[in-house]
């Protein structure tokens, strides 16, 4: 095929359907696609003589059942999508069945709908659904929103409904700040303005539904907006030698071209781009927003699933533990306070638990209540997350793909909503020097993972400590020797060797912080070197090691607590009791490591 006889690609667009059960949403989809002849041939007669058949009446939803199973125009029709095409654009629908669909279509799903068709059943009126599936979209930021008012054969085709409708509707989505297209009068059952007028609306003079979808506009993939990429997979190659990995994952705005300074967060982490790689034919010069995508990189940095990639050049994602959202409950039981729920934005996963309710506004009648500390389900909420480690995020107006997250307990999503704003942690400080460290580091040529393979262990920083009294330094001086016959490469650090030596300047009181954030840093350098790091310090806190954590990376940290009353605010990996003899508690942490997948060779 030469370059010239290459169609340019169809416009496509995504849109929701969204309503109260049995308002005709899938009717609505069953007759667009009658209506614009999108069906495979026979396929109507087909269901029709089925139903026929079996004595059922027959529904344009079975339609859709029915094509779900099959090839439809050369594209699989999937559980919840629907395609059809007209001679402007093809359209994909999504046809969720109910709010946690919804949900997980918005902020999970393949398809991001770039808007969305609210229907309302004439007859019965407005019901919560309706309301609350218009707040949930104006929350997520779907502006673009039509509202068909359907059935209006079962009120006799009045206009007075219809405008009384219109008018509770319109004012219910002013007052969340929804501007719809349109709304208007259909009877889908009838075909009566779907795609086109009806001749009962003889008074109505507006769009059909078809002509206000074709008004809508694709959202055009944000590629002038800032590079973003939550970092699907890091693939290895296999060839001997070769050290590449290709870091890949879906663009979500924004492009990247070889020779680009990536940013990976929350680590801070800087490579160049090497190359853009295809899983089929040539890479192309440039990738972006919208595209999947897949690049190696020039400097050997670890990078793994679930952060999120940047340039270097660009407005940086926001890096913190705290976050200001606002969220729908959809659990059956509430959210409450001092639980964990996962926090998945992106490709990044992590604990988080309410530090405060601010607001509680009810989803449907917009009732507002404060002074609350749980959300009930079909509840909208102001919170104040705290999140167990650093998650990287934009600002809606950046990136709404990457502002918007799910909430899910016992794995199942719960909730989900949109990022406000990054609040400050007692991190912040200290993160905002790692993050420049990282961004001036200068990576070795030998990747970490050929130094974990030659020393048969990953690097990790064992923190030993407990009160005073208890000694921790035998401890931890006997397992060093211990690994070290083992033949592993590792270091005991005393809390004092740093103290009179990196920390000479410093007074020794009133500076506990810049004390840990020096100690962090010279465990940080020893674990770039692919030691295993033994540090006994007396009695750390919580904020400590959030601290510590905060520098060297939280998936590097390992905690042990040696002492028989636990006495710190932080729940430590392993507790060593006070009478335990001092060679058994050896081979527990030993073993302990070994569990933890530091130390990988045989032994
Ligand atoms: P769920 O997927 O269950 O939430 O329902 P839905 O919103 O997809 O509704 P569906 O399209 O399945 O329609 C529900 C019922 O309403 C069906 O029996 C339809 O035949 C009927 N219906 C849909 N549109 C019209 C209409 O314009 N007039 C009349 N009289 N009935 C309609
Ligand atoms: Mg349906």
């Amino acid at each position: 095929m030469t370059l010239e006889s290459v169609p340019p690609p169809r416009q496509r667009i995504h849109l929701v359907m969204a309503g109260h059960v049995d308002h005709g949403k899938s009717t609505v989809i069953g007759r667009l696609l009658v209506d614009t002849n999108s069906l495979p041939q026979g396929k109507l007669e087909q269901i029709r003589e089925l139903c026929a058949r079996t004595a059922r009446p027959f529904e344009y939803a079975f339609l859709l059942d029915a094509l779900k199973d099959e090839q439809a125009q050369g594209i699989t029709i999937d559980a919840a999508r629907v395609f059809f095409k007209t001679a402007r654009r093809d359209y994909i629908i999504l046809d969720a069945p109910g709010h946690i669909e919804f949900l997980r279509n918005m902020v999970t799903g393949a398809a991001h709908a770039e808007a969305a068709l609210l229907v309302i059943d004439a007859e019965e009126g407005i019901r919560e659904n309706s309301r609350r599936h218009g707040y949930m979209m104006s929350l997520l930021g779907i502006g673009q929103l039509a509202v068909v008012v359907n059935k209006m054969d079962l009120v006799g085709y009045r206009r007075e409904v219809f405008e009384r409708i219109a008018a509770d509707y319109g004012r219910f989505l002013d007052e969340i700040g929804v501007k719809p297209r349109a709304i208007l009068p259909a009877c889908a059952r009838e075909g009566e303005n779907i795609a086109a007028p009806g001749p009962h609306l003889g008074w109505y003079d507006g769009p059909t539904v078809l002509e206000v979808l074709e008004q809508f506009e694709p959202e055009r993939p944000p590629v002038d907006k800032p590079f973003r990429m939550p970092v699907q997979d890091v693939y290895k190659f296999t060839e001997e030698g070769d050290d590449r990995r290709i870091v890949a994952g879906t663009i979500e705005s924004g492009g990247v071209a070889p020779g680009d300074e990536v940013v990976f967060y929350p680590s801070g982490k800087k490579a160049r781009v090497k190359s853009l790689e295809a899983f089929n034919g040539p890479p192309p010069a440039r990738a972006i927003a919208g595209q999947a995508a897949g690049f190696t990189l020039a400097e050997q940095i670890y990078v793994a699933r679930g952060e999120l990639a940047a340039l270097a050049t660009e407005v940086r994602p926001h890096v913190t533990t705290r976050l200001l959202v606002s969220l729908f409950w959809l659990g059956r039981g509430p959210l409450v306070k001092r639980k964990d729920y996962l926090l998945k934005l992106g490709t990044a996963k992590v604990l988080a638990r309410v530090e405060e309710i601010h607001r509680v506004i009810d989803g449907s009648t917009l009732a507002a209540r404060d002074g609350t500390d749980r959300v009930d389900l079909h509840e909208v909420a102001e919170c104040t997350l705290q999140l167990q480690r650093a998650l990287a995020f934009d600002d809606p107006e950046v990136a709404l793909a990457t502002s918007r997250f799910v909430l899910v307990d016992d794995s199942d999503i719960r909730g989900g909503g949109i990022v406000r704003e990054a609040l400050p942690d007692r991190q912040t400080w200290v993160r905002d020097k790692v993050l420049l460290r990282n961004f001036k580091w200068e990576a070795s040529f030998i990747p970490g993972e050929r130094r974990a393979e030659r020393y048969g262990q990953k690097p990790v920083l064992l923190l030993l400590t407990g009160p005073r009294a208890v000694d921790r330094k035998r401890l931890a001086k006997e397992l060093e020797v211990r690994l070290f016959n083992d033949g592993r490469v590792v270091y005991f650090l005393g809390m004092g060797n740093v103290l009179y030596g990196v920390d000479a300047d410093l007074e020794r009181t009133g500076n506990r912080a810049e004390h840990m954030r020096r100690l962090a840093e010279v465990a940080n350098i020893m674990l770039d070197a692919g030691v295993i790091l033994l540090v006994s310090a007396a009695e750390l806190t919580a904020e400590d090691l959030e601290l510590i954590r905060a520098s060297v990376g939280a998936d590097r940290v390992s905690t042990v607590w040696l002492g028989d009353r636990v006495t710190t605010d932080f729940r430590a990996d392993l507790v060593v009791g006070e009478d335990e003899p001092l060679a058994d508690a050896v081979e527990r942490l030993r073993n302990f490591l070994h569990e933890a997948g530091v130390l990988f060779r045989p032994w």
